[in-house]
């Protein structure tokens, strides 16, 4: 969360930071800054709200060939332009991306000293211990200062005893710098710097860079070293949003391709893993991951225990990693995420390393935190998500994870009869007809309340439609196991709750249709998303929404995309901006 930016170079670094910042809005959009050097001076504007607001305060005259910016998602103190980033201590400015967990008591120090602060901020305290550090070597001030850090942070920091270059340093947040002819660009993630940069260097955990028009200088604690920059074409990924008015649709249009791309890299990257033998050797599951990659695992679960026979389990990062797991011998962890980046599945990936897990990381950032932890990555390839309501990345950790149940089905000595060849071309089919769900969200977005039930593989749809839906929309909703409501929610049930059924196992199918008539006999309004014709005329349901028929077990791939749309367009109709939505960021840095 917070994007945090930097450039020093031959242009005017104002426009090339607001740029940046821009397109890191996905990380946090309550409140933005930006502050230059100039002749020993700094110039800065801060303000409340969207990116967009700094150039509405002439952000954008500001001269200078060095400065720093940031975009805010706030963890301790309001979203006002004083705790907006840049923070100013003596010669100092920093933009922090993390948390600082013993601020308080750093905080004590300073006022201890007498020092005033001009914020809530825990970020502004490193700013005082940078002046009180400040042995006039910039690198050796920042590590002094880093020294007495606790918690997550990247940070890109001026002082202006040295007005052409800008130190960094990361621990636990992502930072990358892109080195092109005019200068060189830092940005807490590569949309921001890629269509400028010839090479980009991701920093890890406990690196220190220099960086100067000209050069950058990489460090550990110790001494300086060489880091190894990547060259391919970054110009060629598309970051940008088209001819579409949103990241979301945008990217629920992609699905396709990242089912496709995906399933086509996993075969050869499988092939290359190694993992096989690991698969032989696995008795025991453990899943950790949170929010919707958390809703991948839950899927996965019936999967690796309905065609391999392991028993999984699956967890919330957050919990695992304060629950004190027990690892068993032959645990294989497999850590879900999309950003490779959300700090409580780096902790619970580190934890069950410590206890001796096999970690195998499922990411969709090659370069990400995750895969510096994991014994072993394999990579969905969704392609850069924006929105911050997760849509293809959800269905390539669907694909990856099904592809990788087949395997451990065959290493353990089964031969499942199913494929996933064919659901790239099933999911255009379902979104080439997702207009009529426009309807559908007409009456959704008037509900108080709306509830989201399915049995077995099709339980994980219901979680993440209702997610999606409470996410954007910010309807409350829930999401149940269709047997279960029996056992208490059946009381919220009347004519104004449209329950939301997923139905594509034939086997449970008479069993799902017993709780619909139990809904549909106390009035509740069923709109009713399934694979089985038969069920969609029945007298029972309002709406029916048919899903072409396929692979049982592999249905949430097709299943959840009318889900996205309903969340989609339900959120326009209340006023929304699906890709921000209040309160969120994309990528989770803190806990
Ligand atoms: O990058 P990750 O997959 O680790 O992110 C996990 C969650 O923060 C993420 O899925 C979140 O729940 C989404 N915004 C849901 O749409």
């Amino acid at each position: 969360m917070c994007g945090i930016m930097g450039y020093v170079g031959k242009k005017n670094a104002a426009p090339i930071i607001y740029e940046g910042l821009k397109k890191l809005e996905y990380r946090g959009y309550d409140s933005a800054g930006v502050a230059l050097l100039q002749d020993g001076f700094y110039t800065a504007i801060k303000c409340s709200g969207r990116v967009e607001e700094l150039k509405k305060r002439g952000a954008l005259n500001l001269s200078g060939k060095i400065g720093i910016g940031h975009t805010r998602w706030a963890t301790h103190g309001a979203p006002t332009p004083e705790n907006a980033h840049p923070h100013f201590y003596g010669k100092f400015a920093i933009v922090h991306n993390g948390i600082i967990e013993n601020y308080a008591e750093l905080m004590h120090e300073c006022l201890e000293r007498g020092e005033k602060f001009s914020s809530s901020t825990d970020s502004e305290v490193i700013a005082h211990l940078l002046a009180f550090y400040d042995c006039g070597n910039f690198l050796e001030t920042v590590k002094k200062t880093v020294r007495r850090l606790r918690g997550s942070y990247a940070l890109a920091i001026l002082c202006s005893d040295f007005p052409n270059e800008i130190a960094v340093c990361r621990e636990k947040s992502p930072l990358v710098l892109g080195v092109s002819e005019d200068g060189v660009r830092i940005a807490s993630d590569l949309p921001a710097i890629a269509s400028e940069s010839k090479t980009v260097y991701v920093l890890r955990d406990g690196e220190f860079a220099l960086v100067g028009q000209k050069k950058v200088s990489f460090y550990d604690q110790e001494r300086e070293i060489q880091k190894e920059g990547m060259t391919e074409s970054f110009a060629s990924q598309n970051f940008s949003r088209g001819k579409y008015e949103h990241y979301m649709w945008k990217e629920i249009e992609e699905i396709p391709t990242a089912i496709d791309q995906t399933l086509r890299n996993f075969k050869v990257n499988f092939c290359f893993s190694g993992l096989c033998e690991v698969l032989c050797q696995t008795e025991y599951i453990e899943i950790v991951a949170c929010g919707t990659a958390y809703h991948s695992g839950i899927a996965a679960k019936y999967v690796f225990e309905k065609l391999a026979r392991v028993k999984t389990n699956v967890s919330v990062a957050s919990e695992f990693r304060y629950a004190d797991p027990i690892i068993s011998p032959h645990t294989l962890v497999i850590a879900v995420s999309q950003s490779g980046e959300t700090a409580d599945t780096l902790a619970a990936a580190e934890l069950a390393k410590q206890r001796g897990a096999y970690v195998l990381a499922v990411t969709n950032v090659a370069h990400s935190s995750l895969t510096s932890i994991a014994d072993r990555v394999l990579q969905t390839y969704a392609g850069t998500e924006i929105g911050v309501a997760a849509t293809k990345s959800f269905n390539a950790q669907l694909s990856l994870l099904f592809s990788l149940a087949l395997e451990l089905a065959k290493a353990k000595g089964m031969s499942p009869n199913l494929t996933l060849d064919g659901f790239s071309l099933l999911s255009r089919q379902v979104i080439l007809s997702l207009n009529k769900i426009q309807e559908y969200a007409e009456e959704i977005s008037k509900a108080n309340h709306v509830l989201f039930i399915g049995r077995g593989v099709d339980y994980c749809c219901a979680l993440e439609g209702s997610l999606k839906l409470k996410e954007i929309s910010y309807l409350p909703s829930e999401g149940y196991p269709a047997g279960e409501l029996k056992h208490g929610t059946l009381a919220l049930i009347d004519e104004k709750t449209p329950v939301i059924a997923i139905l594509t196992r034939r086997e449970l199918a008479e069993k799902t249709m017993n709780a619909l008539c139990e809904v549909s006999a106390r009035g509740g309004k069923i709109y009713l998303f399934t694979t089985l014709p038969e069920y969609a005329e029945r007298e029972e349901i309002y709406r029916s929404f048919l899903l072409p028929s396929c692979e049982e077990l592999f249905s949430p791939l097709l299943a959840v995309i009318p889900l996205q749309a309903l969340a989609y367009f339900t959120a326009l109709k209340r006023g929304n901006d699906p890709d921000k939505p209040r309160h969120l960021a994309k990528s989770v840095t803190v806990e």
